[in-house]
């Protein structure tokens, strides 16, 4: 959690700071502050709140110095505030530092240091860094950090600068991701790569347990124990438009808006014109798809929804046993894993710390690792033994989307490679999926054409504090991810039920009006959902239905229906989603919310 930046340069550091963690708000925004060294003095300024508020001071007095530091925080250790905000330093104000993640000794540091004298101005465990640097240093702020990071333990990243070295920032990587930016005489660190894609395109990500050392002489990485690492540069090639938002209102409506795109670049190249799979990044070895008796796939939140749809596609194409596990529920349990058994562990970012925990957890008990992941370079990527990304370009909305829909087709195309090996299809239920996949970008774009109709729609749940989804299946599965959405931008209480469980409890809350979004695109238990719309209907409930095209029936029970392109039921969860999330978007912007940054998130959950 948190953003951090740092840069190095020629030109002036307050305004590239603060460019890079406006991009890193999603990291959490409650309050933000940079460092700047003046060329004989370190200047801090910070602010609680958005990113805007800390522009608003250094308008009326700005700090000038060509390196410095920055930070935008997610509150873990004392609430949002100025005097918790970063950087934090000494009380000599020699050291400057910002930290994300989470220092897990910092009580018993904090209480030596102030039984030795030492007075705090925060409640954060980030200001115990500043004073164990402080305490450390004797001329090489290098040598200080790393003997204070021998004393903190947890699982975090920090920047730190001294007032006695002008043009040196250091910084270390302990789990937290962290990349240096090589720009034309110029260096920068930041929580994740389009927080400097404006700068340059040329990353190194440093690994955990590496410091890295810049000064105007330039940067090199060593490990703890001081041994220099030989890290390659390499180039990305992303489309520094694609951060941004593109003429949209909203990142999340962009990146909604993306997935026909994105599904496409998920696809693309993977499926040959015989139909064949080959999975760029997974190199199984032979026979161990064969062997499998079990998969376990892990995540957290929208990544878990998307986990559900797998295990049911597995199960249904591979016969192949599947649980799907919160990640934060299975690194606790104690999960029977066996060489026969593959993890994938499913995460946009590839550095939610539960999915991580888990993930490493079955790799310890002798499961293979796939990561299915959208950032490269991710932690989460760097640790599996086989990584499938999705492609979907950077998801900046907090709301993921383009990211879930892209998961689904990465998990299509596993089951697909994973039945080539295991003869699981007849040939043609295999090329009638391949097909079907192949057309999903064309049908994604339909699907989106109709945002109209779905915000007319949305216009109808004004008023209303309470709402339900509810399918049966993969219906089911893609109606947890509509509510999920709905509740985390509209505030709205949502939950997501199987369409039969209603009338054991929940159905005692539905009154007069009270909308329920039901997912109807299996036909197989069809007629079993429609009664379920009844029992709805009785009560006086107000029914949305999502349903295909051709499906003549739905308008005689539902109140609203939004209408999907036909495609297979096995695939519908790809296009079911856009009107679920395109209603959560109408609803939430006409409560004229922060669709980007709703309340209490943040993108990437890096702590416990
Ligand atoms: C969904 O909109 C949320 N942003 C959240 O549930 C998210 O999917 C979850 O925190 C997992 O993140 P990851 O995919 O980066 O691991």
């Amino acid at each position: 959690m948190c953003g951090i930046m740092g840069y190095l340069g020629p030109k002036d550091a307050a305004p590239i700071l603060v460019d890079g963690l406006r991009r890193l708000e999603y990291r959490g925004y409650d309050s933000a502050g940079i460092a700047v060294h003046d060329g004989t003095h370190l200047v801090v300024a910070k602010a609680e709140g958005k990113l805007d508020r800390l522009v608003g001071q250094l308008g009326s007095n700005p700090l000038a110095g060509s390196f410095g530091i920055g930070h935008t925080r997610w509150a873990t250790h004392g609430p949002p505030s100025d005097r918790n905000a970063h950087p934090h330093a000494d009380p000599a104000g020699d050291i400057a530092v910002v930290h994300n993640g989470i220092i897990e000794n910092f009580t018993a540091l904090k209480e030596d240091l102030v039984s030795r004298g030492a007075s705090f101005t925060s409640e954060t465990d980030t200001e115990v860094i500043a004073h164990l640097v402080a305490e450390e240093y004797d001329g090489d702020l290098l040598e200080a950090v790393r003997r204070a990071v021998r004393r903190a333990e947890g699982a975090y990243a920090l920047v730190a600068m001294s007032q006695h070295e002008p043009g040196r920032i250091v910084a270390v990587r302990m789990i937290s991701p962290l990349i240096v930016g090589v720009g034309d005489g110029e260096m920068f660190l930041a929580s994740d790569i389009p927080a400097i894609l404006h700068h340059t395109r040329s990353f190194a990500v440093i690994d955990n347990g590496e410091m890295v050392d810049l000064s105007p002489e330039g940067w090199h990485i060593e490990t703890l124990d001081g041994e220099r690492v030989d890290r390659e540069v390499f180039e990305v090639d992303w489309d520094a438009e694609q951060a941004e938002k593109g003429g949209f209102a909203h990142f999340m409506l962009k990146e909604i808006f993306e997935q026909a795109a994105a599904a496409t670049e998920t696809l693309g190249g993977r499926v040959d014109e015989k139909g064949r799979v080959d999975l760029d990044g997974v190199d199984w070895p032979e026979g161990f798809v064969e062997s499998l008796d079990r998969i376990w796939i892990t995540a957290c939140g929208t990544a878990y929804h998307a986990g559900l749809i797998a295990k049911e596609v597995f199960e249904r194409l591979l016969r192949i046993p599947t649980e799907t596990a919160y990640a934060h529920e299975m690194r606790y349990r104690d999960p029977i894993i066996a060489g026969t058994t593959m993890t994938i562990a499913v995460s946009q970012s590839g550095e939610t710390a539960d999915t991580l925990a888990a993930a490493g957890l079955a790799q310890e008990r002798g499961s293979r690792l796939l990561a299915l992941t959208n950032v490269v370079g991710s932690t989460l990527s760097r640790e599996a033994d086989d990584v499938l990304y999705t492609r979907a370009g950077p998801e900046i909305s907090v709301a993921s989307t383009k990211a879930y829909l892209t998961m689904l087709i990465g998990a299509y195309l596993l089951a697909l490679a994973m039945g080539e090996r295991r003869g699981a299809f007849d040939p043609v239920a295999h090329d009638e999926i391949v097909e079907a996949l192949n057309h999903l970008p064309v049908k994604v774009e339909d699907a989106l054409d109709r945002d109209g109709d779905v915000a007319a729609v949305a216009a109808r749940f004004e008023g209303h504090d309470d709402v339900y989804f509810i399918g049966r299946g993969l219906d089911n599965a893609v109606a947890m991810e509509g509510s999920l959405k709905m509740k985390e931008i509209s505030y709205i209480h949502s939950e997501a039920m199987p369409a039969g469980e209603l009338k054991h409890g929940t159905l005692a809350l539905v009154t007069e009006g009270t909308p329920v979004v039901v997912v109807l695109t299996q036909q197989d238990v069809y007629d079993k959902t429609v009664s379920a719309i009844q029992e709805v209907k009785a009560r006086g409930g107000f029914v949305v239905a999502v349903a295909f095209d051709d499906d003549e029936e739905v308008g005689k029970h539902a109140d609203e229906v939004l209408r999907i392109p036909r495609v297979p039921d096995l695939l519908s969860p790809v296009v079911a989603i856009v009107p679920m999330q395109l209603l959560a978007y109408h609803v939430a912007a006409a409560r004229g919310h922060d669709i980007d940054q709703p309340r209490n998130l943040a993108k990437s959950v890096t702590v416990e």
